[in-house]
């Protein structure tokens, strides 16, 4: 590779294995200035870890980026600005101390554990539908289905609206996730977020006058003494749960398969003993996570490892290179689904770790348990595998598995 190619984090051989290029980086420039994007990269899991917990990094990147906009885009991308500054991943303290406050009222880990049943029922009925396949797109047949049934579910939003959740929700990852291959991004998101954001305030304001069993009711009542979340608010709040919940999960579930065919030792152990499901899902958020990096803002400048980060530029935050640091975990590249210690950053860390972190690790093992329990017999398919060319996550276009009961 060049010095360019290193320095092109969407290059497709970075895309491809982003793991021995992060390598390449912890070991000779850990805290790398990258001139093509134009900030600063960090992939050792101590620096990571910091990163994460320090308050001179702001996790505002909404601001810097409205900033930079004419008076003229701004107007055309009015309600993603809206919504998406409301989003307590994009606070920092106090606004998002009050945000999660709220929240942690609303989603509870018992309104969670209650979910074990129906989550097992939604995977099981996608399964039954793939019963008399012999190919699979493990993706778009059942990895993508399975987290906006369950989020929708838990929300209470109407079976028959759940298609149109989906696409709204569709329409803002390409935004947010920096789908770079898709020129109307902007467009799709603003147009999929003004529908949403209609929908959505009707459906809090009908629960405020009409309380239901479901989380949008608890959103619509949170409070904290006289604070409570205003329907803008309440709305932000819906579409992040929403957002957050969707793409990762799926993710997590489609990378876990993949994962598991190219390691079939530990799948056969993973088969023989369901009880390692719970260690294994975490080493998927270890080894091939979701969440491949994050993006901070230096509040004031400071000093990293001997390099000058100035106010105002972006910093990385690699988890992918994090994860796979062997001052940390031993053997890093080694996949084991029995690992233990595995303190991953895979949820991020501090302040802001993965609020739904409990329900994504139950789909997880639910999901993955019924897909093998399922099908005796699977092989990967014949097609290249590829992942899509973002900077944000790690995420397979399509996973075709050959499946045999
Ligand atoms: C495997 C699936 C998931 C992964 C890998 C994941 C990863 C993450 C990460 C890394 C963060 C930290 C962001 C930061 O520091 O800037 C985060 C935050 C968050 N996640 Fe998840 N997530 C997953 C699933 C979910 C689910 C299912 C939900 C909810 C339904 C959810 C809701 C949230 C929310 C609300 C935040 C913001 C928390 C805050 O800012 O305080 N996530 N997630």
């Amino acid at each position: 590779m060049t010095t360019m190619v290193h320095d092109d984090l969407l290059h497709p051989d970075v895309i491809a294995d982003p793991y021995t290029y992060f390598q390449y980086l912890r070991d000779t420039d850990p805290v790398h200035w990258n001139h093509l994007w134009n900030g600063w990269v960090l992939t050792r899991y101590d620096d990571v870890a910091a990163a994460f917990q320090d308050p001179r990094l702001s996790a505002d990147r909404i601001t810097p980026s409205l900033n930079r906009l004419s008076p003229g885009k701004l107007e055309e991308r009015r309600t993603i600005y809206t919504v998406l500054s409301k989003w307590m991943a994009f606070n920092d303290p106090p606004i998002h101390t009050r945000l999660r406050m709220l929240m942690n009222k609303a989603f509870t880990p018992k309104a969670i554990s209650r979910l074990e049943p129906r989550i097992g029922e939604i995977a099981d009925q996608l399964l039954t539908q793939l019963d008399s396949k012999t190919q699979v797109d493990v993706v778009s047949e059942f990895a993508y289905l399975v987290p906006v049934l369950v989020i929708a579910d838990l929300l209470g939003i109407p079976v028959d609206d759940r298609d149109l959740i989906k696409g709204w929700s569709d329409d803002l990852m390409l935004l947010v996730f920096g789908a770079v291959d898709v020129s109307d991004r902007h467009a799709r998101a603003e147009k999929g977020l003004q529908e949403m954001h209609a929908y959505l305030s009707q459906m809090i304001e009908d629960r405020r006058e009409h309380p239901k069993d479901d989380l949008l009711s608890s959103i619509a009542a949170a409070s904290e003494g006289e604070d409570v979340l205003t329907t803008d608010e309440a709305v932000a709040m819906c579409t992040l749960l929403l957002f957050a919940g969707h793409e990762t999960t799926t993710n997590l579930i489609a990378n876990g398969v993949l994962t598991l065919l190219r390691n079939p030792a530990e799948l056969a152990r993973l088969r023989q003993d369901a009880s390692l499901l719970p260690s294994a899902v975490e080493e998927i958020l270890r080894f091939e996570g979701p969440s491949k990096s994050l993006i901070r803002i230096a509040k004031e400048s400071f000093e990293l490892r001997g390099k000058s980060i100035q106010e105002g530029q972006r910093v990385l935050l690699v988890q992918a290179a994090a994860n796979r640091d062997g001052e940390q975990f031993d053997h890093p590249n080694r996949f084991d689904v029995a690992r233990s210690p595995n303190s991953h950053l895979g949820f991020g860390r501090g302040i802001h770790y993965c609020l739904g972190a409990p329900l994504a690790r139950l789909e997880g093992e639910i999901a993955i348990g019924r897909l093998i329990a399922r099908f005796a017999s699977m092989h990967l398919g014949e097609t290249e595998v590829q992942w899509q060319p973002t900077l944000i996550n790690r995420s397979l276009k399509q996973l075709l598995v050959q499946v045999h009961a």
